[in-house]
């Protein structure tokens, strides 16, 4: 049997084969796993590490554990970018632990921008709650999609794609997001590529943006590097 320009003709050839064929499909990016329980609230404190945190025994378990009232408040935009974003993930909301779900709180100042960024465990799906923001993503193949999206609208950024969000409105804005990862992550690009710990050598930067080395300097300085 040919599979993939290769002669396979033993059967632990053909498995082989599978197994390369298998692995070849599988996504750069996965989502959380399936949980195996109804619940398993984090035990943030566990001593041990995992995929994930270990569950809190289920004889603590309450009401409160699948309640969070850390996204009630509006956060403060006084800083470089003009944006906060408050995370309500399972470092903040134990009872997320396995349930693949998160949800943000995103405060704009006038003319505020969330950078572009990424998520790399997670799709995300936002409301506006306040304001008029543009909201752009580029696709791997480089191709940029927008829209300007205002109160009750409704946008979505497929997973690990650049994405930003900027308020073009008049006054404040506020979005909440939902993410389907109990801890999404995000990759700030401007803070990744120019204020990272320690330092991206200087010649990748340049190169990478075709730029002179004061560029690079004069970005890092924005950051206090
Ligand atoms: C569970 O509750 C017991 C009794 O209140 C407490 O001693 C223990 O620390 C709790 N364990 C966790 C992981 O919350
Ligand atoms: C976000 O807001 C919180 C609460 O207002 C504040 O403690 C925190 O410093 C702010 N973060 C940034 C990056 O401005
Ligand atoms: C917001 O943060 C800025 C910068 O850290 C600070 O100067 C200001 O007092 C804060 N505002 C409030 C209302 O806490």
């Amino acid at each position: 049997m040919a599979f993939m320009g290769l002669s396979l003709s033993s059967p632990s050839q053909l498995l082989l084969g599978m197994v390369v064929l298998w692995l070849l499909s599988s996504p750069a990016f996965s989502a959380d796993p399936d949980p195996l329980q109804d619940f398993c609230v984090a035990d943030l404190n566990a001593p041990i590490s995992v995929n994930g945190f270990p569950c809190k025994p289920i004889t603590n378990v309450t009401s409160d554990d699948f309640f969070f009232d850390g996204l009630i408040k509006e956060s403060n935009t006084t800083n470089i970018f003009g944006v906060n974003v408050t995370a309500g993930d399972v470092r903040s909301f134990p009872g997320l632990n396995t349930l693949g779900i998160s949800m943000n709180r995103v405060d704009f100042a006038q003319g505020g921008v969330n950078p572009p960024h990424s998520h790399p465990r997670a799709t995300e799906i936002g409301v506006v709650i306040k304001g008029k923001i543009l909201v752009g993503f580029v696709t791997t193949g480089n191709v940029f999609f927008s829209k300007v999206v205002t109160t009750g609208q409704v946008f979505a950024i497929p997973r690990g794609l650049v994405h930003f969000q900027l308020n073009v409105g008049k006054g404040k804005a506020l979005t909440i997001t939902a993410l389907n990862s109990q801890l999404p992550g995000a990759t700030a690009l401007p803070l990744a590529l120019f204020a990272s710990n320690p330092s991206i050598p200087v010649e990748v930067l340049t190169k990478g943006f075709q730029i002179d080395d004061d560029v690079v300097k004069s970005i890092r300085s924005k950051f206090g590097v």
